[in-house]
């Protein structure tokens, strides 16, 4: 199903941000769904999406290692929409040999360690997540990270086989941020304690002034490898 997606990027990268969504959300309906891990930009699209369309189908990926904060967000984003975000948790008996293999924190102990662990509670529920989708709609900007920078509006995900919609990936921060504070937005209050960007608990903490978004992120790894495998090129998958 592979389309021209440079047609895409250039009929919808200077569009605004509500415009890209209402297209997309109607062209693709029914096989169009937003992920998100409730961070300061799923906020934002996830308010931007239900304003398109109240049943847009919207999902998170629950690893089971996650904060009481993102818990808590995620009660507030369903109680303020009335809505139930889809849950994927990852498959019980993978979880117990995952565990028997590395034991319960044996993401720190080696890169491959942790990619199987990520693999276990984010990649294959999200491959489930996925079925029958034809675009993801993801809160990926280009100014995250080094290894986001050359990412488009429009991508196509190789690994699986579907479009990738990053309707914020030109805006900055302070956009994000703009537009949550104007619009009363809940958000995890863990942005609040110096964590820009937020994953699962072992594996994300605060950040200093002044360092990277996303250096609080397996901060024990070197940065190219700082990405869970849930936006990896598809060469690299
Ligand atoms: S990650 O790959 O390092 O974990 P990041 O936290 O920057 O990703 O989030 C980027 C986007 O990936 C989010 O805006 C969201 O669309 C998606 N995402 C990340 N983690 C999850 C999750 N646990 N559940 C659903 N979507 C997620
Ligand atoms: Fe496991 Fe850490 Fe990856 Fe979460 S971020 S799935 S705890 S390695």
């Amino acid at each position: 199903m592979r389309m021209n997606l440079e047609n895409l990027n250039t009929q919808f990268e200077h569009e605004p941000v509500d415009v890209v969504l209402a297209n997309f959300l109607e062209v693709f309906s029914g096989k169009i769904a937003l992920a998100t891990s409730f961070g300061a930009e799923d906020q934002v699209l996830t308010d931007l999406v239900l304003q398109a369309d109240p049943k847009a189908k919207i999902f998170t990926l629950d690893t089971g290692r996650l904060h009481e904060e993102t818990y808590t967000v995620m009660d507030k984003i369903n109680k303020k929409y009335d809505i139930k975000i889809d849950v994927y948790f990852p498959n019980a008996s993978d979880i117990e040999v995952l565990y028997q293999r590395q034991g319960i924190n044996g993401f720190r102990e080696s890169i491959e360690n942790r990619k199987m662990c990520c693999h276990v509670r984010k990649i294959a529920p999200l491959q489930r997540a996925l079925k029958g989708v034809e675009v993801w709609i993801t809160g990926l900007r280009r100014s995250q990270s080094p290894t986001r920078e050359t990412m488009r509006l429009v991508e196509w995900d190789q690994g699986n086989k579907l479009i990738k919609l990053n309707p914020l990936i030109e805006w900055s921060e302070e956009e994000v941020w703009n537009y949550i504070k104007e619009n009363k937005l809940p958000y995890n209050v863990l942005h609040d304690q110096g964590y820009p960007s937020i994953g699962c608990a072992p594996c994300t903490r605060a950040v200093r002034e002044g360092e990277d978004i996303r250096a609080g992120r397996w901060w024990w790894e070197n940065p190219e490898h700082k990405e869970c495998g849930l936006h990896l090129k598809g060469a690299e998958k």
